[in-house]
């Protein structure tokens, strides 16, 4: 089953989010207008909504509040793939060009400020003094993962512990706030509410592992995004510090100039791709995506059996089978 046929029992309320991401979105501003429409076709798989509505839903029922969330949750991740392509000069994002290519840099870093602090104010609006401390923690600890990544770029001797700890705060944190999100917003107890949280951990770093996988290995059209970004920025990420791990000790300073040369990169690509199969490091990082996936499947256990959270149990059994974000 794919993702959108496991999907497809919560697809009219997710239909209810995109009408309040619209919403949102509204202005009288023309060219608000046109920027805003060039990233609704930024059509994405609408992870973080999905795991905000189940949770809540496994936790005593969707309320008004949820949708709103939601709505936010989507606004704050699509102002950080506008900033995220022009920092990785990414061109294609979800089959449609990256904002910079159409709009250039200075309105791309402007807009996602501005897609940023509406998602703010549209917090705001919704009454609920806790989901806005919980969304500003994640946004400052995305930032954080974003600065950590930069600050260790072309660092061959990162460790996987320093690489875990990056896509936690960049990635996963923002999951597990979807997850709590849902779960407080529904009256959920905080023990319950700190198990749907690492749920959404789990699932975001097993995300992760994969979308890193994809960038290095992946196939541009089937991803709908521009790949190999890391290896131009010089990020290291769990393939490449797993494949320094399995080379022989003789060829390891060859493979870290593979990482770290700045110039050569289709051929580096390239030879990097070899290795990769040669040394399976597609099924190590799919295993390890699937630990994560299991970790989080097991937050969940001790809980009593509901449809919902059967729907999150698959869509992590679902994780190490995606092809990025
Ligand atoms: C995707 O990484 C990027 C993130 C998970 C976070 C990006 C966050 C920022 C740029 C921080 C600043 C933004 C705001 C508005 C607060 P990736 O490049 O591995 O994923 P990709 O393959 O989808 O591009
Ligand atoms: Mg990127």
């Amino acid at each position: 089953m794919d993702l959108s046929e496991l999907l497809a029992p919560i697809a009219s309320d997710l239909e209810r989010v995109e009408a309040r991401i619209r919403g949102d979105l509204e202005s009288e501003y023309p060219v608000l207008a046109r920027l805003v429409e060039h990233v609704s076709r930024f059509r994405g798989k609408r992870l973080r909504p999905a795991l905000l509505l189940l949770s809540a839903s496994a936790c005593g029922g969707v309320r008004d509040l949820h949708y709103g969330l939601a709505a936010v949750l989507e606004l704050i991740h699509t102002a950080t793939l506008v900033h995220d392509d022009v920092l990785d000069e990414a061109t294609l994002r979800r089959n449609v060009e990256s904002l910079h290519v159409r709009w250039g840099n200075e309105m791309s870093v402007l807009f996602g400020d501005y897609l940023f602090a509406r998602a703010f104010r549209v917090a705001a609006t919704l009454g609920d003094q806790r989901s806005i401390d919980l969304l500003a923690a994640a946004s400052e600890s995305l930032c954080l993962g974003e600065i950590l990544q930069t600050s260790e770029r072309w660092n061959a001797a990162l460790s996987e512990a320093q690489y875990l700890e990056i896509i936690e705060k960049k990635t996963a944190v923002l999951f597990g706030a979807a997850c709590r999100l849902g779960a407080e917003g529904a009256g959920a107890t905080p023990e319950r509410a700190a198990a749907f949280e690492r749920f959404g951990l789990g699932f975001g770093l097993a995300f992760q592992i994969v979308d890193d996988y994809v960038d290095l290995a992946g196939d541009e059209a089937a991803a709908g995004k521009s790949l190999g970004s890391d290896l131009l920025k010089g990020k290291l990420t769990l393939p490449l510090i797993r494949l320094l791990a399995a080379v022989p000790a003789e060829r390891r300073a060859a493979v870290t100039e593979l990482f770290t040369a700045g110039e050569r990169r289709q051929e580096r690509l390239a030879e990097i791709r070899r290795l990769l199969a040669e040394l399976g490091i597609r099924d190590i990082a799919v295993a390890r995506a699937a630990e994560f996936a299991a970790r989080a499947q097991a937050a969940l256990a001790p809980l009593p059996p509901a449809p919902a959270l059967d729907l999150l149990r698959r869509l992590a059994a679902l994780v190490p089978t995606l092809g990025g974000a």
